[in-house]
Order: structure tokens, then C-alpha cells, then sequence
């Protein structure tokens, strides 16, 4: 292989090996046991001659590894994620690294696991579950895990991109749920959809679903029975959900977050659901992960995964082939072969290298 490139982990499937290997690279992949590499384990992975890195969401790629990347030679640093709140993208474009990223693949697979923390959360299925293993099912009760119809009630989306609309289609036309989003931008074809669906369900002689634009996040925390979170995490985004946000929501009201942990104050949200115990929350991200907030894993009230909105086979294996693809599509300079209208492969398409 002319040109060597680093993957910091193994990923799953074969396709992007066979992508690299067969495209002139040498495929270098980290085994290391541990599951977070520090920055100097990658600057030696790095090492003198590097054209390309897939990188991991637990990163922190910024100057360090930038610049190491870029003394090693390195056109392209490939993270394996379609967030990227780890990779100092100025930094990247001072060295002259082209960065991408991988939408599209993920969006069904991310918006399934929301819709399912969604359903879990309403109809308490962990809670269940835990009293069925312990054993204390002694015969049906009219009161026995009582949980929330979701037909006619309101979902509220905030941040209504690729993954909050795909959410946003689930749970209304799975569930019959009217719709309140907030985002920047209009979400015009989540909102096509919804109008064809209510008429269609009224056609049907049932009650049509109701959408709306919410002129802000706040009329969404009021008016939602279930909200769910779907926007990128930055400095605008960071602690979006507060004690004085947490507050203005439904004291039933049933919160998801399956985009980044610090979008939610987790401090002030532990303190929210020990003083709200109708109040529920399905979380797949964490402030300072691998870690919870004290107080969180004892709390009925509150359902935890360890952020698998992504893991789905046929998703990982996409996001393993795009990774690759983004590394060789900047180190041979393809053309972008799969459809542009899906996947954004850089980010930073225009960074040209240092004068
Ligand atoms: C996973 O969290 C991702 O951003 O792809
Ligand atoms: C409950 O099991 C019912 O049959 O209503």
C-alpha cells in the first residue's frame, strides 16, 4: 500500500477494510485494550508518515492531533459518528485536514432507539421487567404499572434535522401523536408529511394528528407531553435543558435524549426526577461519559443505555464503510460516488493546507 492509514479501533464488518486495502492502503488497526485512547497513545499511532485517521467519538481531536496528523503528512481524519462536538474543526482547517463524518446512515437506526426509550419510558417496560426478575408478581392488579398512553398525546422534537424528523415521522404516524417541533429551520418535508398523514386519517373518519412549529423551545417544554432531543451539541446547545427549563415541562412529562449528554444539565435533571417521580426520563448519552451524575442509576424514574442509538449491524457497518470512504476519498481525491443527498462526506470541504 502507497499510502498508510490509521484506524484508532477495530469496527464492524469487512467492507471498509476491503475499501482501504484494496484502494493502495496500508490499513493500520489499533487492538489496544483500553477503551479510550489518550492523545498521546494516537500521536504514536500517528507516528512519522500518516495519510489518513478513523477516529472515535471519545477522541478529543484538536491542535495536538491535528498537527501531528499533519506533520505525519495526513490529508484526512475520518470521525466514526455523525456528531462530531469531539473534533476542533478550526484546528482541523489550520493543518490543512479535511474532516468528515457519517450522516445519513445512522438516522433510522439513532431514531429508533429515541422512539424505543420513548415507548419503554411510557409503558415503564424496565421498571416491569426488574419487578418480574425480583419476583414480586403475585397476580394481576387494575393498578399495576400504569403508564402513559401515547395516541393524542402531543410530541414535542427539538431539533428537527435528519434524526429529529425520522423520530418525529415514527411517533406520529406509529403512534397517532400530534406534533410541536423547534428548530432553526423550517422542517418542510417532516411537515408535508404530517399535513398528508392528518389528511389522510381524516379521510379514514379519524381524528387527524395536529402539527406545529414552535416559535420557541420553551412553548415545546410547556405544551409536550413526551419531548425528545435531537440537536448538535455546541456552545449555543450546552446545559439547553436546565433547572428553569426542567421546571416549565409537564410534571408527566417523559424526556429522551439520544444526541449529547451535556445538552441536559444531569445535575439538575437528578434533582428534577427525585422531586417529580412521574416525571421520566429515557437517556442514551451522559455528561462526562462513561460516567452518570451521583443518584441517577438509583432513580425508578430514569432509563439508561450506554449510547448504542447508533448500534444497529447494518448501521455500523455504514458507518465503518463512509469513515473509510471519507479517508480514501480525500487521500486519491474521488469523486463522491454515493448519494451526496444523503451523506455530507466532509465538513470542511474548502480547508486547503497551510501557505
Ligand atoms: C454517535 O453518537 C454519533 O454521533 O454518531
Ligand atoms: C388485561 O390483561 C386485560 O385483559 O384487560
Amino acid at each position: 500500500g502507497k499510502y498508510r492509514v490509521v484506524s484508532t479501533k477495530p469496527m464492524p464488518g469487512t467492507r471498509w477494510i476491503n475499501l482501504l486495502i484494496q484502494n493502495d492502503c496500508r490499513l493500520e488497526i489499533c487492538t489496544e485494550k483500553k477503551t479510550i485512547l489518550s492523545i498521546e497513545d494516537i500521536i504514536a499511532l500517528i507516528g512519522d508518515k500518516c495519510d489518513g485517521v478513523i477516529g472515535q467519538l471519545t477522541e478529543d481531536w484538536g491542535e495536538e492531533l491535528f498537527s501531528a496528523l499533519s506533520r505525519a503528512g495526513g490529508k484526512a481524519f475520518s470521525n466514526m459518528a455523525v456528531g462530531y462536538n469531539n473534533v476542533d474543526v478550526d484546528a482541523a482547517n489550520k493543518y490543512g485536514v479535511a474532516v468528515g463524518n457519517t450522516p445519513g446512515v445512522l438516522t433510522e437506526t439513532t431514531a429508533e432507539l429515541a422512539a424505543s426509550l420513548s415507548l419503554a419510558a411510557a409503558r415503564r417496560i424496565v421498571e416491569a421487567d426488574e419487578f418480574m426478575r425480583a419476583g414480586l408478581y403475585d397476580g394481576w392488579l387494575p393498578h399495576l404499572f400504569v403508564g402513559n398512553l401515547l395516541k393524542g398525546q402531543t410530541v414535542g422534537v427539538i431539533g428537527a434535522g435528519r434524526i429529529g424528523s425520522a423520530y418525529a415521522r415514527m411517533m406520529v404516524e406509529g403512534f397517532k401523536m400530534n406534533l410541536i417541533y423547534y428548530d432553526l429551520y423550517q422542517a418542510t418535508r417532516l411537515e408535508k408529511f404530517v399535513t398528508a398523514y392528518a389528511a389522510f386519517l381524516k379521510a379514514s373518519g379519524e381524528t387527524p394528528v395536529t402539527w406545529k412549529r414552535a416559535s420557541s423551545m420553551d412553548e415545546v417544554l410547556q405544551e409536550a407531553d413526551m419531548i425528545s432531543l435531537h440537536p448538535v451539541l455546541d456552545k449555543t446547545t450546552y446545559h439547553l435543558v436546565n433547572k428553569e427549563r426542567l421546571a416549565k415541562m409537564k410534571k408527566e412529562a417523559i424526556l429522551i435524549n439520544c444526541s449529547r449528554g451535556p445538552v441536559i444539565d444531569e445535575v439538575a435533571l437528578v434533582e428534577h426526577l427525585k422531586h417529580n417521580p412521574m416525571f421520566r426520563v429515557g437517556l442514551d448519552v451522559f455528561e462526562d461519559e462513561p460516567h452518570m451524575k451521583p443518584g441517577l442509576s438509583e432513580l425508578k424514574n430514569a432509563i439508561v443505555v450506554p449510547h448504542i442509538a447508533s448500534a444497529s449491524k447494518w448501521t455500523r457497518e455504514g458507518m465503518a464503510t463512509l469513515a473509510a470512504l471519507n479517508v480514501l476519498g480525500k487521500i486519491k481525491r474521488y469523486p463522491v460516488w454515493f448519494d451526496s443527498n444523503r451523506v455530507e462526506p466532509f465538513l470542511n470541504e474548502n480547508s486547503q493546507p497551510p501557505a
